[in-house]
């Protein structure tokens, strides 16, 4: 295949995606393509970005190709990679879908490379995409949490308007720790 048209096949996978590419000052959030395992693959497997994630740390990259191929055909859950501008990198991946937890919400995820935490990259991101959800699908009542050891995340939850509703728990996908977590929400009108 050229590279124009590998070109071509990566702009019509983005294309015929339910995520669209939206801008942000510093990033553009796109679809999610299996181009951006190795990206992904590195804060995957980086016990200080999946500490609180309720994946696993990641041991094979396989596993992230898997999550993404997931994606695809998950039709409820909108996955978008952030991609800094100035350095044309995926950095990040957050998303949004209708919560298990509270009935009637949707919550938003995310999760960024180790290096570019603490440039407000993710509170831009997640602040574009609630936007979209409100505006192009009608969501009204967002929510997500975060474990109490780890108020970073909810300080993204708060500057995306957010506000702390209750203490509870969650557990790793895989069953291996539960959390102590502090529940938010938001209602938009
Ligand atoms: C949670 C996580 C995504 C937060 O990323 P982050 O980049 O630190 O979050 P933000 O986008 O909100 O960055 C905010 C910080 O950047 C600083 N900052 C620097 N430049 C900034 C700018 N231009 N705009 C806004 N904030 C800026 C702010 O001072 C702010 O720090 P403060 O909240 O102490 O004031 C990141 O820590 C992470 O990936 N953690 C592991 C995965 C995880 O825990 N996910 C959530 C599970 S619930």
């Amino acid at each position: 295949m050229t590279e124009g048209e590998a070109n071509e096949r990566f702009e019509g996978a983005l294309n015929m995606s339910k995520e669209p590419i939206i801008e942000t000052d510093r990033l553009i959030l796109r679809p999610l393509t299996l181009d951006d395992a190795e990206a992904c693959y590195s804060w995957n497997s980086d016990e200080r970005v999946t500490k609180y994630m309720s994946y696993s740390t990641y041991t094979n990259i396989s596993q992230t190709v898997d999550w993404i191929k997931s994606t695809f055909t998950d039709e409820n859950e909108y996955n978008w990679a952030f991609v800094l501008k100035e350095e044309n990198k995926v950095i990040g991946t957050g998303g949004i879908g209708p919560s298990a937890q509270m009935k009637g919400y949707w919550g938003i995820g995310y999760n960024l490379h180790y290096d570019y935490w603490h440039k407000g990259y993710c509170t831009e991101a997640m602040r574009a995409i609630i936007n979209f959800a409100h505006k192009e699908l009608g969501v009204n009542k967002i929510c997500s949490d975060h474990a109490v050891d780890n108020p970073r995340s909810g300080k993204v939850m708060e500057k995306c308007g957010l506000k702390f509703d209750h203490y509870g728990e969650y557990t790793k996908l895989d069953g291996s720790q539960t959390f102590q977590a502090k529940f938010y929400k938001m209602e938009l009108t």
